[in-house]
C-alpha cells in the first residue's frame, strides 16, 4: 500500500508526509518537481530522507513545463478575469500528470497533495489525477485532518521537529506558489483587500518600478508559429528563454499584479503575483499577432480566449473542449512568425516595432499619401451607406 505525495519540501507538505505515515500507516513516495521555482531541491530530498522516505523522485520538468504548457497557453493570450496570467493554474496539470506516471511506476494506488479544501489547486490536481487514472485513490489531508488552521499545523510541526520557515519579519510566511512563469503570494496580511501589500516583503523576482533603471532596455523577440524562439537573435530553449525574459522584465519592474479573483469553488481571494517574463511575452505576442493574423481569425481567438482561460483556471486542462480550443488556436498560430522590438521601462512594456514574412500589413494600401490606385476611396461610400441602412430606417421613426 503506497501513496505518491506531491512534496515541495515546505512546511505544509512536510507535515502531510508525517501525517500520512502515522495516520494511513502507508509507505509514502515523494515527488518534487523542478518547475523553475528558483529554490534548491536538494533540501527537499534531505527532508524526505530524514522522514524515512525510501523512494524519492525529484524531476526537472522545466523544459516540458514551458514548451508543452506555458507556450500553448500563451498562444491563446489567456488571461483570467482580465488580469491574471494563470501562472499557478498552468503548472498543476503537469504535476498531476507526472505524479500519476510515478504512481504507475511504483505501483501506488493513491496520490496526495497539499492543497487546502478552500482553493482552486485541489480541483486542478484532482481533475488531472482522475482524467489520467480514473480509479486512483485521492488523499487530501487538508480536507481530512483535524489541523484546522495554520496555528494547529505549526503546533504539529513543532511536536515532530519539522522546521518552520519564517519570513523577513520573522513571522509565518505567505502562502506562496512559484514556478518559471510566476510566483503568487496569498493569505497573511494580504487577506484584507484594502490593506496595501508591502512589496518590500513580498517581491522576490521584480524590483519595484520606482527602483528600476532610469534608462529603458531595448530587446527584440523572434517568433515561430506563435512561440518565442530567440531574444536579440540568440536562439534559446523554451525554459532558457522564459528565464531570460524573467530577468529582463524583473530588472525593469514589470509584471506585478495585485488582484481579487473569483475562485472556482465560489469565494473571492486576494493575491499578489509576479509574472515578469510572462508579462513581456504577452505584450510581444499580441504585437506579433497584430500584423500576422487576419482580423476574422484574431477576433475569433479573442472570443475563444475567456472560455479557454476559465477552463485552465478551473483545472480542465485535460478536458476535450480545452483540446478542441487548443487545436483552433494552434492552427491560427501557424502564421505568427517574425519579430517584435520593445522597450522595457519602469514597469511598462512598450512595443516599438514589428515585422514578419507573413505580414498582412500593406503600406501601399494604408498610406495617407498617394496610393497610386491601390485602393479606391469611392468604394467606401456604398460600404457605409449599406451599413447605415438599418440605422436610417430606425432613425426615421
Ligand atoms: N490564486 C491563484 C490561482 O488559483 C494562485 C494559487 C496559489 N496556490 C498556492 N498553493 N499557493 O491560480
Ligand atoms: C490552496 O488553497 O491550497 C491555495 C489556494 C488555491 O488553491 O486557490
Amino acid at each position: 500500500n503506497k501513496v505518491v505525495l506531491a512534496f515541495s519540501g515546505g512546511l505544509d507538505t512536510s507535515v502531510i508526509l508525517k501525517w500520512l505515515q502515522t495516520t494511513y500507516e502507508c509507505e509514502v513516495v515523494t515527488f518534487t518537481a523542478d518547475l523553475g521555482q528558483g529554490e534548491e531541491l536538494e533540501p527537499a530530498r534531505a527532508k524526505a530522507e530524514l522522514l524515512g522516505v525510501k523512494q524519492i523522485y525529484i524531476d526537472d520538468l522545466r523544459e516540458e513545463f514551458v514548451r508543452d504548457y506555458v507556450f500553448p497557453m500563451f498562444r491563446a493570450n489567456a488571461i483570467y478575469e482580465g488580469t491574471y496570467l494563470l501562472g499557478t493554474s498552468i503548472a498543476r496539470p503537469l504535476i498531476a500528470k507526472r505524479q500519476i506516471e510515478i504512481a504507475k511506476e511504483v505501483g501506488a494506488d493513491a496520490v496526495a497533495h497539499g492543497a487546502t479544501g478552500k482553493g482552486n489547486d485541489q480541483v486542478r490536481f484532482e481533475l488531472g489525477y482522475y482524467a489520467l487514472k480514473p480509479d486512483i485513490h485521492v488523499i487530501s489531508p487538508w480536507r481530512e485532518w483535524d489541523l484546522t488552521s495554520r496555528t494547529k499545523l505549526i503546533e504539529f510541526a513543532e511536536q515532530h521537529q519539522i522546521p518552520i520557515p519564517r519570513d523577513k519579519r520573522g513571522e509565518a510566511p505567505f502562502s506562496q506558489d512559484a514556478n518559471l512563469l510566476h510566483i503568487s503570494s496569498e493569505g497573511n496580511i494580504l487577506e484584507d483587500p484594502w490593506q496595501e501589500a508591502d512589496l518590500d516583503l513580498i517581491l522576490t523576482r521584480i524590483v519595484k518600478p520606482e527602483d528600476a533603471p532610469d534608462k529603458p532596455t531595448e530587446i527584440t523577440i523572434q517568433f515561430e508559429k506563435g512561440d518565442p524562439v530567440a531574444i536579440d537573435g540568440k536562439k534559446l530553449s523554451p525554459a532558457a528563454l522564459l528565464t531570460e525574459l524573467n530577468r529582463l522584465g524583473g530588472e525593469n519592474g514589470i509584471g506585478i499584479l495585485d488582484i481579487v479573483e473569483n475562485r472556482f469553488i465560489g469565494m473571492k481571494s486576494r493575491g499578489v503575483y509576479e509574472t515578469p517574463g510572462g508579462t513581456v511575452l504577452f505584450h510581444a505576442r499580441r504585437a506579433m499577432e497584430s500584423i500576422t493574423l487576419e482580423r476574422g481569425a484574431m477576433h475569433q481567438k479573442d472570443e475563444l480566449m475567456p472560455r479557454y482561460a476559465e477552463l485552465l483556471y478551473n483545472g480542465f486542462w485535460f478536458a476535450p473542449e480545452r483540446e478542441m480550443l487548443q487545436a483552433a488556436i494552434d492552427h491560427a498560430s501557424l502564421r505568427v512568425n517574425g519579430e517584435v522590438r520593445l522597450k522595457l521601462y519602469k514597469g511598462n512594456v512598450m512595443i516599438t516595432g514589428r515585422r514578419s514574412p507573413n505580414s498582412l500589413y500593406d503600406e501601399a494600401i494604408v498610406t495617407f499619401e498617394d496610393d497610386a490606385g491601390a485602393y479606391d476611396q469611392r468604394d467606401a461610400e456604398g460600404f457605409i451607406k449599406l451599413n447605415a441602412l438599418r440605422l436610417r430606417l430606425l432613425g426615421r421613426q
